[in-house]
């Protein structure tokens, strides 16, 4: 990675690498270059977080709209403190209080915030391709902040940059994702990505929680999938374990978070099957025991907390990125 600084208006930036795109929709369809772009900048934005005079003002004039239809901590808290850290108007709206509870269309909604200024709109919404529909309506650049279960593209991008912040350029590296795999955004986005980069990544969870076909796999190029965790995590340099939510038991496709931990948590015995000093991950919010025992998230290979740190430095990129003065 390069150590460009991010200036007062950022112009360290060579103008060959400026971000063309409008919205950032998933990981599938970003280039390398892009993927290396964000990288970068992140890298420079967290060299901004750790200044005790930890904000530029940069996107001064600039207003970010989180529009969130779901619960989250993370996503929107990184996304506002990143919008603040870069000097923007930060304006958070939730579905619930505002005039989607009268009925106002998701369209009607970004032409709303488009009115009002909003530069750029994070929306989180429980169905999947809500923001590809309000990325053709407004003039404004939308960012997935996680749609259904589709795509979660700035934890993909936080992810990756985690990993490569400790073991470098992920290619040929084993990345075990293990959870419900079905129903996770942010697996299909980590899987894109990293199989994009060249990663050997292992799909694994109870059948019943896996995927009929793997990312990729129309394009012959799918990861593996098993429901062997101790057999998947051998030899890996990183094992990412998924939220497990209590609506699939009652949905009946596992018997019990307890029978769940049996076969799928991480515990110390099967890290210790992983390469010495493979890292833990986990997207958040975590259920305390069950996904991972608190020893193994407490432990030195666990970066779990780091990852949300690292949130706020990947959103700042891409605030900046996409931003009218990113993109100039
Ligand atoms: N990882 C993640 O998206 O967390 P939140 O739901 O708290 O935003």
């Amino acid at each position: 990675m390069t150590s460009q600084q991010p200036t007062g208006d950022m112009t360290g930036l060579p103008p060959e690498n400026t971000w063309r795109r409008k919205d950032l929709l998933n990981t599938d369809t970003l280039t390398h270059q892009e993927v290396e772009l964000v990288l970068e900048t992140a890298e420079a934005m967290r060299e901004v977080r750790g200044r005790p005079m930890n904000k530029v003002a940069t996107l001064r004039g600039t207003t970010v709209v989180t529009l969130f239809y779901e619960q989250s901590t993370r996503t929107r808290a990184s996304f506002e403190m990143a919008g603040k850290a870069l000097g923007a108007d930060v304006i958070n709206i939730s579905a619930s209080g505002s005039s989607v509870e009268k009925g106002e269309s998701l369209i009607d909604t970004v032409r709303t915030l488009e009115s009002i200024g909003a530069d750029l709109v994070v929306m989180r919404h429980p169905e999947a391709g809500a923001p590809y529909l309000a990325a053709r309506h407004t003039s404004a650049s939308i960012i997935n902040g996680g749609d259904g279960q589709h795509a979660h593209p700035t934890q993909a991008l936080l992810d990756l940059f985690t990993m490569r912040s400790h073991i470098g350029d992920v290619t040929g590296k084993r990345v075990v994702i293990v959870g419900d795999i079905r129903h996770s955004r942010v697996a299909r986005s980590n899987a894109w990505l990293l199989m994009a980069q060249g990663a050997e990544v292992v799909l694994c969870g109870p059948r019943t929680l896996l995927p009929r076909t793997t990312p990729g796999a129309h394009e012959g190029s799918g990861c593996e999938m098993t429901t062997d965790l101790d057999a998947a995590l051998k030899g890996a340099d990183v094992v990412m374990a998924l939220r497990m939510q209590k609506e699939r038991q009652q949905a009946g496709l596992i018997p019990s978070l307890r029978e769940y931990a049996r076969g799928y948590q991480l515990n110390d015995e099967r890290v210790a099957r992983a390469k010495a000093g493979a890292l833990v991950m986990h997207p958040g919010p975590m259920n305390a025991g069950v996904e991972v025992t608190t020893s193994v998230a407490n432990s030195a290979v666990s970066v779990i907390e780091e990852q949300v740190t690292n949130g706020v430095a990947v959103r700042m990129a891409l605030l900046y990125l996409m931003s009218a003065g990113g993109r100039r």
